[in-house]
């Protein structure tokens, strides 16, 4: 009846599961004596087969589970409608660590799943998994969005956290305007902060990597307000952290699917204001350890100051995703002290070691 093993994504202080049903179903999650519905207002949703439920971080986490509850419903109508009996799924979760977190990072599997998945398999056990996006080539239709979900059940079982970033082919084809019902959002937006653990940060969204005016997007964006709004969000997010007192000793990440701090060539070259002001939020206020990116296809490690660093990069950034044809790859990351040892596998095993201090 479950399509995929639940994807639990970390977003604000919480975790938001995304459950997928084979059919028309109603779907509820129990969990710290707590039972959740999908619900409209009170009224049971089954017409989408996605189901997303936000979970606060505390019940999950002292439970160290969740149940699943699924009807599927045989016809619904205005009167007697009829379903059948509810079957329960159970699944265990584990929190974080407090040190030695194992991460794996991955991006631009552009459909491909085994690929994706053996390549974490060849890093080994994981306690966070990070999506930074192009999961899927586009959004044409709802269904591919099943290879975020396909590759998030297989590695996490549901049973550990996911923390997910929009790319920027997630914005081209008729469903990407639906991206924010059918995955992680906040209010919407799919930029925002998460925490899991001892680890916080901030997910951030460039949309796409040209000029809105673009003739491959033909008049279907507009990003650029949508970066300016995002800016509001950022140094908000900057001006909270500079002003708490009580700042914990995590590990704090910036995931964004664009290296956003580069300078790329024409056409890619935008928004340089918007990045640069970015940057200097993030490395002033939020104060980062560690940045996390995809889209190059191919690995790179950037310290601020180097010379791909042209807009103010606050903190070490890590292109942590490789994509060559049939290729892919991603990177294991431990953290532990004020290091991360990094791990760089694909489908056929280990390809690198080192390590960045944060
Ligand atoms: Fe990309």
């Amino acid at each position: 009846m479950l399509k995929f093993a639940p994807s639990v994504f970390a977003v604000g202080d919480g975790y938001q599961i995304i459950i997928n049903t084979e059919g028309e179903a109603f779907v509820d999650i129990k969990t710290g004596g707590r039972l959740f519905t999908d619900d409209s207002n009170g009224i049971l949703r089954s017409a989408s087969s996605c189901h997303k439920f936000n979970i606060p971080a505390e019940l999950i986490e002292g439970e160290k589970g969740y149940t699943v509850g699924v009807t599927p419903v045989t016809e619904r109508k205005a009167y007697f409608s009829v379903t059948e009996k509810r079957i329960e799924y159970r699944y265990s979760f584990a929190p974080l660590p407090d040190d030695n977190i194992r991460i794996y990072h991955i991006a631009d599997t552009h459909n491909r799943v085994d690929e994706p998945v053996r390549a974490c398999e060849n890093y080994g056990k994981i306690d966070l998994l990070i999506l930074n996006g192009d999961i899927p080539e586009d959004s044409e239709t709802v269904s591919n969005f099943d290879t975020i979900y396909d590759i998030c059940g297989r590695i996490t079982g549901g049973g550990i956290p996911c923390v997910f970033a929009r790319g920027n082919h997630d914005l081209r084809g008729r469903a990407a305007e639906f991206h924010s019902m059918y995955l992680p959002d906040c209010g919407g937006c799919s930029y925002y902060g998460f925490r899991a653990g001892r680890i916080r940060g901030l997910c951030l969204d460039c949309g796409e990597d040209k000029t809105d005016d673009h003739p491959e997007y033909g008049n279907t964006v507009t990003c650029h307000g949508f970066r300016e709004r995002e800016t509001e969000f950022i140094r908000r997010e900057a001006r909270n952290e500079a002003d708490s007192s009580a700042r914990d000793s995590g590990y704090k990440l910036v995931v964004v699917h664009v290296p956003f701090i580069h300078r790329y060539h024409p056409p890619f070259d935008i928004e340089e204001d918007i990045y640069r002001e970015w940057a200097a939020l993030l490395k002033d206020g939020y104060k980062p350890d560690l940045m996390l990116c995809g889209h190059e296809h191919g690995y790179r490690t950037v310290y601020p100051g180097d010379d791909y660093d042209d807009y103010g990069l606050p903190c070490p950034m890590l292109v942590g995703s490789y994509n060559n044809g049939g290729v892919i790859g991603g990177a294991g990351i431990l953290l532990s002290g004020r290091s991360a040892e990094i791990t760089l596998t694909d489908s056929t095993g280990i390809t690198g070691k080192f390590e960045i201090k944060l």
